[in-house]
């Protein structure tokens, strides 16, 4: 097991009929903006309880971030922040929304050009304003982690970013407040929670054995819920479990100590950048055909993964690696989310495409080795054909 430091100090409000506890979870003397998405919030009534909980405070409210949030639309929310010198940030919303209060909570106070921020990874974030979260998309755990990811539209340039300022003081997971969810973004969720999940596993055996296993349990869950999450929008247990998965696969506790690939979300993120492909069906474009490209490197974690998630326990080593990658595509396609660029429309020009955005981005030694540069990239941009 690697070295590690651990600390997450983000409160988690778990359970139905919690969004009323923002009425002491937000200080009463805050100037607050809430921040979110595009209609679903205020049509399913999240907003107005979001309201009623806040009461007295003073509150403002900026509506229209945009899935794959983007810097044009972020930086109105800044001005709005520092010309109304409100000092607490409150999203409601799916990963786009929170990413993009994480980003406008840093660049409020950020003394520069705050696309600087996303250039720098997060490094230079000195200071950000305090925020809180109302999840409604189980998916990317950004409502318990440090990260967001942001668009600059007139670019196309998806870049993420992080630092330890800009955890979530606390995050509100209502599994009700799901119900709404179209089921398209429902298998997304599952999807990208899975990626996470793969991401800080199938690398090569570290002698982590809890956080093995905490993995292959998130995992198995995930495989096990999806047809229920997808099929009965109102099962509440059911979406329970998932939105505590999708937490548990990115708030830092299965990637402590061990080695970490995000090839699959670096190559991911450059598709969705180009193509507007929602993210989660960029991972589930580019993780089949990594895994094959990668299968030496990960040889180790591919026959576990096989063993221990997919049951698969006959034939040879190279049979049960495919084994392997073909049930996890057929995973995704059963959710209805394709692993091939073709079910896009996208051929040859699309993995030229990406690779010029990968060397421009310096995204070219990539996975848990550094050994998925543009040659490498390339081979897995074509295995997904
Ligand atoms: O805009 P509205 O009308 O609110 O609709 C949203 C949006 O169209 C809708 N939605 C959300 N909650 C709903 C709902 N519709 C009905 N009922 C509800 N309860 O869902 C659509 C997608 O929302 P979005 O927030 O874009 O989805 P997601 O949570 O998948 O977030 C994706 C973004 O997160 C980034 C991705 O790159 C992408 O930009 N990621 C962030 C990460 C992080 N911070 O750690 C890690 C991830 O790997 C990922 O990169
Ligand atoms: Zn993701």
């Amino acid at each position: 097991m690697k070295n590690f430091e651990f600390h997450n100090p983000t409160r988690i409000v778990f359970g139905l009929d919690t969004v009323a506890k923002l009425s002491t979870l937000v200080p009463h003397d805050a100037r607050v903006l809430i921040l979110y998405g595009g209609a679903s919030a205020e049509k399913t009534g999240t907003l107005a309880e979001v309201r009623a909980a806040l009461g007295q405070r003073t509150v403002q409210e900026f509506g229209g971030i945009e899935p794959n949030p983007s810097y044009e639309t972020l930086m109105r929310a800044v001005a709005q922040v520092r010309g109304d010198k409100l000092d607490f940030l409150l999203a409601v919303g799916g990963g786009s929304v929170i990413d993009g209060t994480k980003f406008v909570a840093a660049a409020a106070l950020y003394d520069g050009e705050p696309w600087e921020i996303a250039e720098r990874g997060g490094a230079n974030v000195r200071q950000a304003l305090p925020f809180g979260t109302v999840l409604t998309l189980p998916a990317t755990g950004s409502e318990m982690n440090s990260g967001g990811v942001v668009t600059k539209k007139a670019t196309h340039d998806k870049l993420s970013f992080r630092s330890a300022l800009l955890y979530p003081q606390f995050s509100v997971l209502d599994p009700s407040k799901t119900f709404t969810l179209p089921a398209r973004q429902v298998a997304n969720g599952l999807v990208d929670a899975f990626v996470h999940t793969t991401e800080q596993y199938l690398t090569y055996p570290a002698q982590a054995m809890v956080q093995d296993r905490f993995a292959e349990g998130l995992l198995q869950t995930l495989v096990e819920i999806a047809p229920q999450a997808v099929a009965a929008p109102d099962d509440y247990a059911t979406r329970a479990n998932l939105m505590w998965t999708a937490t548990l696969a990115l708030n830092g506790l299965i990637g402590a100590g061990v080695p970490q690939d995000w090839a699959t979300h670096m190559i991911g993120h450059e598709l969705t950048a180009l193509y507007d492909i929602d993210h989660a069906r960029t991972l589930a474009l580019v993780l089949p055909a990594l895994l094959d490209v990668q299968r030496e490197q990960k040889r180790g974690k591919l026959l576990q993964y096989g063993e221990r998630v997919w049951n698969i326990t006959q034939g040879s080593d190279d049979e049960r690696i495919d084994m392997a990658i073909a049930s996890t595509r057929a995973f995704f396609e059963g959710l209805g989310i394709p692993t091939r660029l073709s079910a896009y429309q996208l051929g040859q020009e699309a993995v030229e495409a990406v690779l010029k955005q990968l060397a421009a981005h310096g995204m070219t030694s990539l996975g848990e080795h550094r050994d998925i540069d543009l040659a490498r990239s390339r081979r897995i941009l074509e295995a997904a054909l």
